[in-house]
């Protein structure tokens, strides 16, 4: 098996991902929970880890810094990339919606949206055919609807609590979200047994 490099989403997902990469049978030593380390080497020296940003993720796969990426959906549908989704990993899993307070979408010919998904967002009202306005936000995105910054936003919501303890509620249900495991097309076709090898080891831990 030729060494594949693998760019893995940090944040709240990381651990999930590190447990399935140890079940397949991909042992990374010298991964702790509060390394900063970002590069990461299994024992047989057939995976190179690297940690990314996991809104990064799909930016390294496409470019062929990555050959596989494992990051949620939500980054995946906002980056738009040129790429292979070979997986659904299923844990991480979540939804889009349009969040605000109760009143946030009536009687507005032209909506103000915040989200950390602009794309995702635009291509939603797009094709509601509601003209929108976006406001790109890096985090706390809840805040923006609080203080009249924008009308609605655009959010993941795992448990509910953020939109809870901030007193907004989910106005649209848009996509499910659940990590999944996306392919570089030209690794793809020059290193198909590896990463066929690779994605069916996965596919039995999943399963096991
Ligand atoms: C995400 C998301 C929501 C929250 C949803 O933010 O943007 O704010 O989690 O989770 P919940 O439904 O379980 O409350 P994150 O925690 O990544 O922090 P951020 O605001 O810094 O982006």
């Amino acid at each position: 098996m030729a060494l594949m490099t693998v760019a893995l989403a940090k944040g709240r997902t990381s651990n999930s991902s590190i447990k399935l990469l140890q079940s397949a049978g991909f042992h990374f030593d010298d991964i702790e929970d509060n390394t900063r380390k970002l590069v990461f080497y299994d024992k047989e020296r057939k995976v190179k880890l690297i940690s990314v940003k996991a809104v990064d993720v799909p930016t390294y796969v496409e470019k062929g810094a990555a050959d596989i990426g494992i990051v949620g959906k939500d980054n995946i549908l906002e980056a738009q990339s040129d790429l292979y989704e070979l997986l659904d990993l299923n844990f991480g899993q979540c939804k889009f919606v349009v969040a605000g307070l109760n009143s946030s979408l009536q009687q507005r010919s032209r909506l103000t949206v915040a989200s950390k998904y602009p794309v995702v967002a635009q291509n939603h009202f797009q094709r509601k055919g509601i003209p929108i306005e976006t406001i790109k936000l890096n985090g706390s995105v809840e805040l923006a609807p609080l203080i009249g910054m924008a009308d609605v936003i655009v959010d993941i919501v795992e448990t509910g609590r953020t939109l809870r303890e901030n007193g907004l509620t989910v106005l649209e249900e848009l996509d499910h979200i659940s990590t999944r495991l996306i392919v570089n097309k030209a690794s793809f076709a020059t290193k198909t047994d590896t990463i066929e090898d690779f994605v069916t080891k996965l596919k039995k831990a999943l399963e096991g």
